[in-house]
This record gives C-alpha cells, structure tokens and sequence, in this order.
C-alpha cells in the first residue's frame, strides 16, 4: 500500500513537469512516505527525517499514516518541515508542492467529508517494484477497528474505487508492458461485489494473472473461494490474516472469528482450490495472552500450514482501544514467543516448499532469472530469460522462501 502510494505521488508529479533523481542531495524536494502500523516502523520514519535536516535549500514533504499520526508535534520538532501529508491527501501532493514553493507550511492531513477516490493512473514504478507485476489500489482506509490496529484512525473509513477507473488503469498498465495486477485494500474481499470485479478483470487481454490483498477472514465467501477456482487469471494464493490462534485474544481483538471460523475457510478453500497457498499475519504478546493462548496459535499455525507468515510482537499504537487493556505481556516472554513461532511458519514454510520437488509450476518470469509461480512462491530458474515470460519450470531444489528450478518450455 505504502509503495503504491509513493508511486501514486511520483506520478502525479511527474505529469506536472516534476523528474525524479537519484540522490536527496540532487533534489529539490524531498518526500517521506511513512507507515504507522508498528512503533518501530513511525520511529524511524522519524529519525530518518531528522536526520535530513543537514541537507540545505530543499523542500521537505512528510506523508503517510505517520504524518497523521503525529499531526500535532511534526511542526515544533522539525524547522525544515515544509508540508504534512495524510494518506487521504496523497492525491493532492501536486498543489501542496506548488505551495510549500511560494513559502507556506502546509498542512493537510484532516480527514475529507465526502472523500473521493482521485483517478490517477500509477504510470511511473518505483524502483522497488517489477514491471511485469504492478499494484492497483481499489480501496482505501478500513471500518474493522481491530483493537490493535492504528490504521482506521489515520487512514479514515472504507472508500471504494469505482470500478470503472480500475480496469482503465490495468488496461493502460497492460498497454505499457505489466502482465500481472495486484488489487490492493486494507481489506480487498470488502469491495462492493469483489467477485464480480475478479470476472471483469479476468476478460481484460493481455493480462495473464491477477493477484489481492489483503483479505479479511471474516469476508471471505464461497463466492470468492469460487472465483479462485474457476477464473484463469485469478492466482491461487491468499493472504488471510489470523493474528491469533486463541478464541479469546481473537475476541478481545475484535476480529469477528473463532479459530474454528479460521480454519473451516482453510478447509474449504483447500477443497476447492487444491493448489492454493496460505500466507498470514500473526500478532503475539497481545495484551493477556497467556501461554495456553500462545499454543493455541501454535497449534493453529501446525493445522493450517501456512507457505509464508509475517510474525509480529504487539506494539502499543496510539488511538487504539488496546491502549486499555490489562496484562501488558513481557518484552523478553514476548521475543521468545516470537522466536518459537518464527521457527515452526519456517519450517512449515520449508517442508511445504519441498514437496514442489519434481514438480512442473507455471512461472512469470519479473527478472531475467526469477519469477513467481501461481502460488507466489519465488522461483529462481535458469537459463536465464527476459521479464515478462510464462514458464513452465521443473522444480529441483527448495528452501523455505524460495525454489530452484529448470525452465522446461517458454
Ligand atoms: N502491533 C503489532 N502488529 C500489528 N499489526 C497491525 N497493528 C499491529 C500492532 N499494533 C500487524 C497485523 C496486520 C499487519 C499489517 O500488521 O498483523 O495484519
Ligand atoms: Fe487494521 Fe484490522 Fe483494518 Fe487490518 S482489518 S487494517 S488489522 S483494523
């Protein structure tokens, strides 16, 4: 979400005349794009920033989830600010610049009374992303108010965008060279009839495959499960967040689901879908968790075995009503839980990868010696060959975030 945007700023500068550079010292304005959702991710947002100040005769522009979250101290601690910018005023980066070079402090992170999704194409790709393989937003803030999660306050509620601007962009992404989209949405599986969207986008030519997240477990319907099934294009891989094996943390999480809920969708989905892989999230050291809760997670994990998890230790965030829950759990209790639980996704992560051992995936090829299969494993592969290929590649060797394999036809 954080690089779509930040390719969303670049290009909405660029059609105003603006080039991108290299260097901070070559430039004349400098843009942060911030993400809140951990502490640690804010803090160094912030430090980097400071850090700039050194860097004379420049503008300095501070976006993002922390610029809203920190609305209220960016201007005291930092002269060479110029601009704050909240996710919901991303869009209007352009007259913000113009302003901030006719000598104002701008500040724009309130929130719109009837926001709108602004129709920007994202043309330019940053650096970090393959060309082949491109992300399109489709909606933007969140209403779930999970009790840990800073995002709703600094995002604003669920806007949608319409449909009609997205299969413009991803036709105009196809045009200039992408074979792949990625939907992208706090909550992707909310969008009006989300179904119904994977049919349009699966009619558009020359995209091969279409790839979403995130998705919440609580919206996630047969419908969609079908949709994986039968449409071509639509990849077999979802990312469904569990936070939490344990009912009771689920609960005090505000998650709208039991682990039994979890898992039923797992098994489904698996029936349906045979091929499909699992990635997920998981929170430990929620406030109260217990260690039966932790094993609880533990055990959840082992049914499940999810290809690929992101393991997180619950951080405190501002707004959040988490910030009044009792039995805060212990720093070192809650490194060692992270510790056991990133061992056990990893060699869960592994053991499923192997048995892709001798196996014949189909690989979109984004560098010249790697691509991803349907399932969004990483699959490097030789001989080498241009971005933008479908492979077929046998696969030999495995590890747990990655395959090697031979490509057998092109
Ligand atoms: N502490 C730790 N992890 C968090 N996440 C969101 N809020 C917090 C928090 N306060 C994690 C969730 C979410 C992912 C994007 O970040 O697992 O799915
Ligand atoms: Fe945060 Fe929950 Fe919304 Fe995800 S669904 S962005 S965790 S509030």
């Amino acid at each position: 979400m954080n690089v779509s945007d930040s390719e969303r700023m670049v290009n909405l500068l660029i059609q105003d005349g603006w080039e991108p550079t290299d260097s901070p010292e070559t430039a004349n304005l400098i843009i942060f794009n911030t993400c809140s959702v951990r502490q640690h991710a804010a803090d160094r947002a912030i430090s980097n920033f400071g850090a700039l100040k050194k860097l004379k005769d420049k503008k300095f522009i501070f976006a993002g989830c922390v610029a809203k979250e920190k609305e209220d101290e960016m201007f005291k601690r930092f002269p060479h600010l110029d601009a704050l910018v909240g996710p919901e005023a991303i869009g209007d980066i352009v007259s913000v610049a113009k302003r901030i070079f006719s000598g104002e402090k701008v500040l724009a992170t309130g929130f719109l009374s009837y926001p709108e999704f602004s129709s920007s194409f994202t043309a330019y790709r940053l650096p970090l992303t393959a060309a082949v393989s491109r992300f399109v937003t489709i909606m933007r803030g969140c209403n779930n108010f999970c009790s840990y999660c800073i995002v709703p306050h600094v995002r604003g509620r669920e806007i949608y965008r319409p449909k009609k601007n997205i299969i413009d962009e991803i036709k105009y992404l196809v045009a200039s060279g992408a074979k792949e989209v990625t939907l992208l949405g706090q909550n992707v599986n909310s969008y009006p009839c989300f179904p119904q969207l994977l049919e349009d986008l699966n009619k558009i030519s020359g995209l091969l495959r279409i790839r979403f997240m995130t998705s919440h477990p609580k919206d996630l319907s047969d419908t969609l499960i079908f949709a994986m099934r039968d449409m071509e294009k639509v990849m077999e891989h979802l990312h469904l967040p569990l936070q939490s094996g344990s009912d009771r943390i689920l609960k005090a999480m505000n998650r709208h689901y039991t682990r039994k809920d979890y898992l039923s969708l797992i098994e489904k989905a698996k029936k349906e879908v045979p091929c499909i892989s699992f990635t997920t999230d998981l929170i430990i050291g929620y406030p109260g968790e217990t260690d039966k809760d932790f094993r609880d997670t533990l055990k959840t994990v082992k049914e499940v075995r999810f290809d690929g998890a992101f393991s997180f230790k619950y951080s405190p965030r501002p707004f959040t009503k988490a910030l009044e829950a009792t039995g805060a759990v212990p720093e070192e209790i809650k490194t060692e839980r992270l510790d056991i639980l990133n061992r056990l996704t990893k060699k869960t992560a592994e053991e499923n990868k192997k048995q892709k051992i001798g196996k014949v995936l189909e690989v979109l090829s984004e560098k010249k010696d790697s691509g991803r299969s349907r399932e969004n494993f990483q699959v490097f592969f030789n001989p080498e060959t241009g971005p933008g290929e479908l492979l077929k590649v046998k696969i030999t060797s495995a590890s747990a975030w990655s395959l090697k394999g031979k490509i057998i036809s092109g």
